[in-house]
């Protein structure tokens, strides 16, 4: 399809153990020589308790690491229980991701959002923002609407916007199997796009070897934020091949 520069992300939730980094050694060998035919970068966004083992697992290799989410703030503080950007750069952090629906649904505001991306510029992460409508608000047809809510609100004021890649990521497609519509993806990014020009956009929801032919078909979409697939070598694999097919 493609000879685009695409990016494959892999979010791992809350799972994955010190054994389970085992697995990774498919995917590294793989990736060694594919990368080499197609351009293309793959990240690893592991829970905090994986950061330093991946990190040490893939140093001078070409796989890098990220996590999935930060404090707004980037000093050092009372605050149980929680982990700052300078922290994650500390361990082997490249990326952060930002934004995610399921820390929107625990009241994740755009406005601690915006905080949150400014603090990891600060640190020197590069950041992974995630957007995206619930279904309720699909079916109002208010998509556009709240999408530029959460870009305006979530960039405020935030001048150098070259580490930041955006990640479409509507709420009812993550981990149901259900994926929009090409001509409405198509769509939706080209907004995103036009609206917010020079940003890369990734897709996530849902990607998995049996739906990346149908996506990868979008051709504006600059690559994958993945959830569940990408805790199985076998199926992340699969889906970066078939994305260059
Ligand atoms: P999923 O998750 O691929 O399991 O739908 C994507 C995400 O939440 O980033």
């Amino acid at each position: 399809m493609t000879n685009k520069y695409m990016y494959f992300i892999a979010n791992w939730k809350m799972f994955g153990s010190l054994k389970s980094l085992n697995s990774l050694h498919k995917v590294l060998k793989f990736f060694k020589t594919f990368r080499k035919k197609r351009n293309s970068k793959l990240i690893y966004c592991p829970p905090n308790t994986l950061i330093l083992p991946l990190s040490k697992k893939l140093r001078n290799s070409p796989i890098e690491v990220g996590a999935q989410n930060c404090h707004e703030n980037d000093y050092f503080g009372a605050f149980t229980g929680s982990v700052n950007s300078k922290m994650l750069k500390d361990v082997g952090a490249k990326y952060v991701i930002i934004g995610h629906s399921e820390n929107r649904a625990n009241g994740e505001t755009n406005k601690l959002i915006n905080l949150k991306i400014k603090s990891a510029q600060k640190s020197g992460l590069k950041i992974i923002f995630c957007i995206g409508e619930t279904i309720q608000e699909k079916r109002k047809k208010i998509t556009k609407k709240v999408l530029e809510k959460q870009l305006s609100l979530g960039l405020h004021k935030i001048k150098n916007r070259k580490n930041i890649l955006i990640a479409y990521e509507p709420v009812w497609s993550i981990g149901t199997g259900i994926i929009p519509k090409s001509h409405e993806l198509l769509d939706t990014i080209n907004f995103i796009k036009k609206k917010y020009k020079n940003f890369k956009v990734l897709y996530g929801g849902s990607v998995s070897p049996k739906n990346i032919n149908e996506i990868k078909s979008i051709n504006n979409i600059d690559g994958f934020l993945i959830g569940g697939a990408s805790q199985d070598p076998k199926k992340f694999i699969d889906i970066i091949k078939k994305t260059y097919n």
